[in-house]
């Protein structure tokens, strides 16, 4: 028993009381607010230059190419304009040493490589029938304008935006690291490894995919209500929302339609209170922090988002297993270990390697409330790397990873309340709707059993929302918002062409 006393004591750690839910949400409105004034402030509130959101009768066929996270994706959009579209994609793992490249060059060549195979293999006879039908030499691009596709890029890390189309690197986070491409117009490096190779392809538009889970909840949402925010919460985490214009007081560089009086800003709300003025800050997240390779930055999205959970869960174990007085993962204090044989951990086991613990395990141990355990314990084998672990090592790894995820939905919670407090979307007066639309995507929303629920649990503490406030938010799954999103934001690319309001 004393092991799981021990874990009650650390979980207790965690716990973040309706007390702190309120005061950081008075700091995330000041937060937002620092942000739409000036540029270097903790939530860098980037304009987007997208000044609307689709209403699901857009219609078209457009390529997307999605960055920021493990995976590389490349995708065609045909939008049919009846809230529905068909998505062909293709997807490959981005190689590590890539992430951590001398040179952006390589990562962007790359990234280019994979936009011709998959036109090759998915848009072989379309694109090869326009090639030849429309080559024509004399243009700088060597195609004529209407024979080139017009691609949405999902760049997930903080830009600097200057355009629709355009936008420098603020900094890497989610574990790249390419110091080079930092300053660097990142639509500019991708279309100079496109025309190396050739393709007829334009970088149309610059998208966080926070906004293009916005955009695709819009194109697809039930109703006429606008969608106020998309979110992310899988490997990093991000909010975009749709802003009133006259609230952006920071200079905009790049050129706009601003008939609408809306603008989306890209919160980049991983970096809210970087100062820890409010957040929590257990021994364990200043381990982690100090351990990673970006120490003080992104302090809120070390709290939420899976590229981290799964390591505040390893260093949490790995301290316990140190500590003589409550044995843990040794077998000795076990009542019940029908593994049979004593537990053993091998010196590779991700339990003893930095960021090898995957956060998937909070969200199996959350589901598991067998009685022995069963799923729990061999996943502890399998992902931790712990050999027959008894019920109570699993009770452990339960209730301390409940705690920390926990945690991370209430944090949540804050980011999502903050912005609907600030936008006033909940004041009768603020708008005629009765719900708050809110389109969402991301691993932990999607998996983590009741990720949802402890966030609304945290919104209905907010002063402002409360119980009636939370029933009229409607939180809904975005899918594809890279894809969809990229296209439907290209598409708004191209209206503004044609308009003459940008080249
Ligand atoms: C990035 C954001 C992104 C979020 C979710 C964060 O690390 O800074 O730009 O939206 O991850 O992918």
């Amino acid at each position: 028993m004393a092991l799981l006393a021990e874990a009650k004591r650390i979980s207790a750690l965690f716990e973040f009381s309706d007390d702190d839910v309120r005061n950081a949400v008075v700091e995330f409105v000041t937060e937002m607010n620092e942000g739409l004034e000036k540029n270097g402030t903790t939530l860098s509130q980037i304009p987007t230059f997208v000044t609307g959101v689709p209403n699901g009768t857009e219609k078209g066929l457009y390529l997307a190419v999605d960055l920021g996270g493990t995976n590389f994706r490349v995708c065609s959009i045909q939008l049919h304009g009846d809230t529905t579209f068909t998505l062909t994609q293709s997807k490959v793992a981005i190689p590590k040493e890539l992430m951590v490249a001398e040179t952006a060059k390589e990562l962007f060549a790359f990234l280019a490589k994979q936009v011709e195979l998959f036109l090759k293999s998915h848009h072989e006879e379309h694109f090869e029938g326009r090639v030849e039908r429309h080559q024509t030499p004399g243009t700088p691009t060597g195609y004529e304008e209407e024979s080139i596709f017009r691609l949405g890029f999902t760049f997930s890390f903080p830009v600097h935006q200057t355009g629709i189309n355009s936008g420098t690197l603020i900094r890497w986070t989610k574990g790249f690291d390419i110091q080079d491409a930092v300053g660097k117009d990142v639509c500019a490096l991708l279309q100079e490894e496109l025309d190396l190779l050739k393709l007829p392809v334009k970088v149309s538009a610059l998208v966080n995919d926070t906004v293009g889970t916005l955009m695709a909840r819009s194109y697809t949402a039930p109703g006429k209500t606008d969608t106020l925010l998309g979110a992310i919460f899988g490997t990093g985490t991000n909010g975009a929302y749709v802003e009133t214009m006259s609230k952006i007081k920071k200079p905009l560089e790049g050129a706009y339609d601003s008939t609408t009086g809306q603008m989306v800003v890209n919160t980049e709300w991983g970096s809210f209170d970087n100062g820890l003025k409010v957040l929590p800050n257990t021994i364990y997240d200043q381990i982690l922090d100090k351990e990673s390779v970006n120490p003080g930055i992104q302090m809120f999205e070390k709290r939420i988002s899976g590229m981290f959970l799964g390591e505040i869960l390893r260093i949490v174990l790995d301290i316990m297993m140190g500590n003589s007085k409550n044995p843990f993962f040794t077998d000795k204090d076990s009542s019940s270990n029908d593994f049979g044989s004593t537990t053993v951990i091998d010196d590779n086991a991700p339990l003893k390697q930095q960021w090898a613990v995957d956060s998937s395990i909070l969200s199996v141990a959350q589901s598991d409330n067998s009685v022995g355990l069963r799923t729990l314990r061999q996943f502890i084998e399998k992902d931790l790397g712990v050999q027959a672990p008894s019920l109570e090592d699993a009770q452990a790894v339960k209730d301390i990873a409940h705690a920390i995820a926990k945690r991370a939905a209430r944090l949540a919670g804050v980011a999502v309340a903050g912005i609907i407090l600030h936008t006033g979307r909940l004041d009768p007066k603020g708008g005629p709707e009765d719900i708050v639309d809110i389109g969402v995507d991301g691993s932990l929303v999607e998996f983590y059993p009741g990720f949802e629920d402890y966030m609304r649990e945290a919104m209905r503490a907010v002063d402002g929302i409360g119980h009636a406030g939370e029933k009229r938010i409607r939180i809904g799954i975005a899918k594809d918002g890279s894809g969809v999103g990229a296209a439907l934001i290209a598409l708004v690319a191209a209206k503004l062409e044609a308009t003459g309001i940008t080249a």
